[in-house]
């Protein structure tokens, strides 16, 4: 990996991003302030994109929890300063346990924040239970936010052990924006241990394909420009190679959508209600970011077989 700052600051870029867009109103997120204080305007389309993003994984994490019940755990990897949990919280689900991962640097943060900030606390405090702090990890009750650097596979296990993880149990994976960044041979290596460990798992990994473009080449130009190396760029290609990574790994089966799928597969009204918040004079630019995204899940077992985007 190249500068392990320059991508822990993509999660300050995603954070300040996903804040902007719920200021404008794309969807409600009563949460994501508390964590981001600075923001900027960004582009309509960059708008679009988070919010495509954030309900194309809502999508199948819905799904998931549908499926698995009250059964169900999450493991957030590179978790950064994502608020589902919270959300989640607020909608009633019920989770078993719920693990965030990401480095020690950014889950103190994240920590220190959780603490400040009693309408956080208060939805992660179980009557009862213990809130057990160290600088980078927090443990009450079901919700684990703990650091590790993910290449580190034995580090991984033990920190998932300590959230009490059951690996029989179903458990959710999401990794948004994250694999990209780890170098290919490791990530390859997290996904076998994890189809080697968990026999009931649904892995939803959203990110980069097509990068084998000119559009995709000034992507990561741009962000090589900022320091930040797209490590795991060779299963970016296209949908085929990022469902190959999971086919490869043991993965019962897989399958992946660009954005421009998963975005004309949302709720008309609701895209019809978003278009109208700004104004988008150039479709092209929007037509390219969606083009050069995917989701793509990753399923072991028959349980999530037959999950489609619709
Ligand atoms: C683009 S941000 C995405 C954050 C969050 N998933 C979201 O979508 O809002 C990528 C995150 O992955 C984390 N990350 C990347 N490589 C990692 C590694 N090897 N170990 C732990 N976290 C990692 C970064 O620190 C950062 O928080």
């Amino acid at each position: 990996m190249g500068d392990e700052g320059a991508v822990m600051a993509t999660n300050d870029d995603a954070s300040e991003c996903k804040r902007g867009a719920v200021q404008l109103g794309y969807w409600t997120d009563n949460y994501i302030s508390y964590f981001v204080r600075h923001m900027e305007k960004r582009a309509p389309e960059i708008n679009r994109g988070y919010y495509a993003r954030v309900k194309g994984v809502d999508t199948f994490v819905q799904k998931f929890i549908n499926r698995a019940g009250s059964n169900a755990q999450v493991v957030n990897f590179g978790a950064g300063f994502d608020t589902l949990y919270w959300r989640l919280k607020d909608e009633g689900v019920a989770i078993s346990c719920y693990v965030e991962l990401d480095f020690p640097t950014v889950t103190a943060k994240k920590c220190y924040t959780i603490k400040k900030n009693k309408p956080l606390l208060d939805r992660i405090y179980q009557q009862d239970g213990e809130v057990k702090y160290s600088s980078t990890d927090m443990h009450s009750g079901n919700f684990h936010c703990l650091g590790v650097d993910l290449r580190q596979i034995k580090q991984l296990q033990e920190k998932l052990t300590q959230a009490d993880i059951r690996f029989d149990k179903p458990t959710l994976f999401l990794a948004e924006c994250v694999l990209v960044y780890i170098e290919s041979d490791w990530a390859s290596r997290l996904l076998k241990w994890l189809s080697s460990t968990f026999s009931r798992a649904l892995f939803i990994n959203y990110e980069m394909c097509h990068m084998n473009d000119t559009f995709g080449n000034i992507m990561a130009a741009n962000l090589r420009a900022r320091g930040c190396f797209l490590s795991g760029l060779s299963y970016c290609k296209s949908l085929e190679s990022q469902r190959g990574r999971f086919l490869d790994s043991g993965w019962t089966g897989a399958k992946a959508w660009d954005m421009v799928e998963v975005y004309h597969s949302l709720d008309p009204k609701e895209r019809d209600r978003i278009e109208k918040i700004e104004f988008l004079d150039e479709q092209e630019l929007l037509l390219q970011l969606f083009q050069h995204y995917c989701i793509c899940i990753g399923y072991m077992g028959e349980e999530y077989g037959d999950f489609e985007l619709n």
